[in-house]
């Protein structure tokens, strides 16, 4: 039997997808139009033997996610559990408190997933992958190649980076519960001597994977299949267009099509003339006639006037790079704003005729005239 655990973080994190973050948990954000999340969910119930997912963070339970939660079991005909962390425990620590839920029922192994990447999760062929390597390891690591610059390197530089999704034995909490009792002694000590609270965290990369990966308990399975993480608001644009494309071969129900009568559009209003690309426009929007939507999020309930232009800049990689991953940017970058994709947080009016370019405008604002570069309070 296996399980999987999705790690969806709380209210602190998902920082950079703000001001969106304010109105749904960014985990269920949607991305190629069904919440971040179901991506996660679908694969795992494809997986045969999969019994239950949890998923953990330390978000307060709210409505959003329940409701989210009730229908995706449904839907998948899969059990899923929220379980709520008192505080962040860091990507191991979280796990290593829940682990006699994670390991009830006897899971063979257990798949554990950042919420926060979009992947083609190749779950069934890790399982292949991690079988085929026997007994004498404690887990496996998806990996995907990147090209990046390091100037004059001291020491072996890998172009393999890890995609957040991992497939992990019962063995893993032995380890896990080796460092627990290492931190717990270096934070009594240092209580003791400067008085200083340390936090309980226990990061899976840093503190965990180092000492396994000396010892060879690890395995890299490395995929060719499409993955990036969703850090930004910008990269949700990216990962939806990833989506966007898979649907082609997994879910072409989802896809609109040009026959006549078609396409129906659901949840937003869209008047004569307007032309969207590349962007997001979220339930309740109102898209007025012949405004134009380039590189954009447009928040739930937001109105775009008449002939206005919302439109941002794309912070794709490079496209004719076939390992190019999305960067991290920053929001600023030497003092100012770096141009990236405009978001429209819920509830703003654009008033006709206007340009707004590269701005982030939080919610419920009533714009009178253009903006560029700028965050509108
Ligand atoms: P950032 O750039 O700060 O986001 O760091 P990162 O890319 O290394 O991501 P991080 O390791 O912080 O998070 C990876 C995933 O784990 C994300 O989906 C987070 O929401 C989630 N996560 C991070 N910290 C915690 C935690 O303390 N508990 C739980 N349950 N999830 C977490």
């Amino acid at each position: 039997m296996l399980k999987a655990v999705i790690l969806i973080g709380g209210p602190q994190k998902g920082t950079r997808f703000r001001p969106l973050s304010f109105e749904v948990p960014k985990p269920l954000f949607p991305v190629a139009g069904v919440p971040m999340l179901q991506h996660h969910i679908e694969a795992c119930a494809q997986v045969p033997d999969m019994k239950e997912i949890i998923l953990t963070g330390f978000f307060q339970p709210n409505d959003e996610l329940n409701r989210f939660i009730s229908s995706a079991q449904q839907e998948f005909k899969i059990q899923i559990r929220y379980l709520q962390e008192f505080a962040a425990l860091g990507t191991g620590g979280g796990i290593y408190h829940f682990r006699d839920q994670i390991l009830s029922g006897g899971p063979a192994a257990f798949f554990l997933m950042n919420a926060d990447v979009c992947s083609e999760f190749p779950l069934q062929e890790m399982l292949r992958f991690h079988r085929q390597h026997g007994e004498n390891h404690c887990g496996v690591l998806l990996g995907t190649t990147v090209l990046h610059f390091v100037e004059k390197p001291s020491t072996f530089v890998s172009d393999i980076i890890s995609c957040g999704i991992y497939l992990f034995t019962p063995d893993i909490f032995g380890h896990i519960g080796n460092i627990f009792q290492r931190n717990q002694q270096e934070r009594i000590q240092e209580e003791l001597t400067n008085g200083k609270q340390m936090p309980e965290v226990i990061r899976l990369e840093q503190d965990i994977f180092t000492t396994l990966a000396g010892q060879k308990k690890l395995f890299v399975y490395k995929t060719q299949h499409f993955w990036s993480q969703i850090k930004s608001a910008g990269s949700a644009i990216y990962a939806s267009r990833l989506y966007l494309k898979q649907y082609h071969k997994t879910h072409p129900e989802r896809l609109a099509t040009n026959q006549d009568g078609t396409p129906k559009i659901i949840g937003v209003t869209i008047g004569g003339g307007v032309r969207v690309r590349e962007s997001i426009v979220l339930h309740g929007a109102v898209l007025q006639d012949h405004c134009c939507v380039l590189n954009s999020i447009v928040g739930w309930d937001s109105t775009v006037g008449k002939w206005a232009r919302v439109e941002g800049t794309p912070s794709d990689p490079n496209p004719n790079d076939p390992y190019a991953k999305i960067d991290s940017e920053t929001l600023f970058r030497d003092g100012g704003l770096t141009p990236s994709i405009t978001i429209l947080g819920c509830n703003v009016n654009i008033p006709s005729e206007v340009i707004i370019r590269n701005s982030i405008v939080l919610p419920h604002k009533d714009l009178n005239r253009s903006f560029q570069n700028q965050i509108i309070l």
